[in-house]
């Protein structure tokens, strides 16, 4: 065993140092060591006292009955379920990571509640609020009937102690795992060392009881699931709910999945009365757009399996800076700039005197390359003030030499622009043939010239 002494462990990613330092060498975080007692045993492990011939082997083919023996938990709120899967898996773990009040509790109330209504025993354990505040919140949204089972406690042995009691629940929520800890942990709750004991007991308590379980995770300013990223390689599914603080709806977005996709979303809007349900999210992206304008151009974006709409706005503006200021909003930086040496280049706009701000309405986060000729569209137009076709969407990846590459589901993001009352479409000119593309009138491009003369004209 390794020499006992003390141990300074980085709270934002979980590397181990015997000397105190200012700086994280794994992860560059700045003063985020803090010493913590020696990592304790696993509680329950057995040591190092020699491997007994414990663990049982089985032929792979023999286990194919066996997974169909637990159905999948569905919580019957669609645009969860869609981000799950198709529902939580029993004895399954996931993490639910987000900034504090965008509605983690929330959701996970409105979850808890619609499988309680079914007949399935649900517990949720709160280590921030008090019961009477959970029940608070579930009476807002009109849920306050529903029979949840509710602890507010800290301590995981009292915790799983209290499950073991009565019907094995389905669905058990440990609201946050921040506030866990272990008395067979020695260092303070909080501490990665405390969320790491704390998570493995409850992760043992759902791998051998079969329920499901959730932990909410908080989540620092850079957006990483706060403290334990160890946490996040030891759950099965990793979801994040994010929204922007003046709109007021969220996404619920899969970032690991070890039972589903992980490129689903799920897109709620906050109301006075919980999280209600978009079905339709193309249709809010773009509620609300302004007369034509010149720097808008409408994104036929696909976010996992479905297509959504959303406007693309940039602002070309003379600088008064040395250096031009580039800003983004939904978008990645780098992508960003690309597309601005590409227009520079091969489009010869000059855009080296001009500020450029990059925004995504509605607060939605692209990731998709082919948000890149609407993103050029947008630059151009705001640059030359020609106002862009107001009924027209844009898709296509651009290529550093220019040309404008096909993307992928082509076909269904023409279906959802026709579903919603555009009449055209800018597009790559080459890839699969899909039909005639809804009855949209198809402009194809195969390289940002074209596009680039196609607007100022
Ligand atoms: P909450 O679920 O407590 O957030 P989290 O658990 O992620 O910290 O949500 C808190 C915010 O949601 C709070 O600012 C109030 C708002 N809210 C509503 O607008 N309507 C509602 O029905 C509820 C329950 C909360
Ligand atoms: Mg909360």
């Amino acid at each position: 065993m390794a020499k006992r002494g003390p141990t300074y462990i980085c709270q934002a990613c979980g590397a181990v140092y015997h000397r105190w330092q200012g700086k994280c060498d794994a992860c560059g975080t700045w003063s985020s060591l803090s010493e913590e007692a020696q990592a304790a045993p696993v509680p329950g492990g057995r040591g190092s006292s020699g491997g007994k011939a414990r663990g049982r082997v089985f032929a792979l083919e023999t286990l194919k009955g066996e997974t169909q023996d637990a159905p999948r938990i569905v919580a019957g709120i669609g645009e969860l379920d869609r981000v799950t899967g198709g529902g939580f898996v029993p004895g399954s773990v996931l993490l639910i990571g987000g900034d504090p009040g965008i509605g983690k509790s929330t959701l996970l109330m409105q979850a808890c509640a619609a499988l309680a209504l079914r007949g399935q025993r649900v517990v949720y354990v709160s280590g921030e609020e008090s019961t009477g505040q959970v029940r608070l919140r579930a009476e807002r949204m009109g849920l306050a009937e529903a029979p949840v089972d509710l602890a507010a406690e800290t301590n995981v042995e009292d915790i799983i102690a209290t499950l073991g009691q009565g019907q094995r629940p389905a669905l058990v929520v440990i609201d946050s795992i921040q506030t866990m800890w272990s008395g067979e942990v020695e260092s303070a709750p909080g501490t990665v060392t405390q969320v790491r004991g704390s998570a493995q007991a409850l992760i043992r308590y759902a791998k051998t009881s079969g329920a499901c379980l959730i932990l909410v995770g908080h989540v620092t300013k850079d957006g990483q699931i706060a403290g334990p990223r160890v946490v996040e390689h030891m759950v099965d599914a990793v979801l994040s709910f994010e929204g922007e603080g003046a709109h007021s709806f969220r996404i619920l977005r899969g970032q690991k999945n070890r039972f589903g996709a992980t490129d689903e979303i799920g897109v709620f809007e906050m109301t006075g009365k919980g999280l209600s349900e978009v079905s339709n999210p193309s249709a809010l992206f773009l509620a609300g757009r302004d007369q034509p304008a010149p720097g808008a151009a409408v994104f036929a974006g696909v976010e996992g399996t479905r297509p959504v709409l959303v406007e693309i706005q940039a602002l070309v503006a003379p600088t008064s800076l040395g250096t031009p200021r580039r800003a983004v909003v939904g978008w990645e930086n780098s992508r960003l700039a690309m597309v601005l040496a590409v227009l520079e280049t091969h489009g010869g706009l000059r855009l080296g005197q001009h500020d450029v701000y990059l925004n995504v309405a509605g607060g939605l986060r692209v990731n998709e390359p082919a948000a890149d000729i609407a993103v050029a569209a947008a630059l151009v137009s705001s640059l030359t003030g020609a106002i862009l076709p107001n009924e027209s969407v844009y898709f296509g990846e651009v290529a550093l030499s220019g040309a404008i590459r096909p993307v992928s589901v082509a076909a269904a993001r023409l279906r959802e622009a026709a579903k919603l009352g555009f009449g055209a479409a800018f597009l790559p000119s080459g890839g699969a043939d899909f039909g005639d593309g809804s009855g949209l009138n198809l402009r194809r491009f195969g390289h940002v010239t074209e596009l680039v003369a196609d607007i100022a004209a």
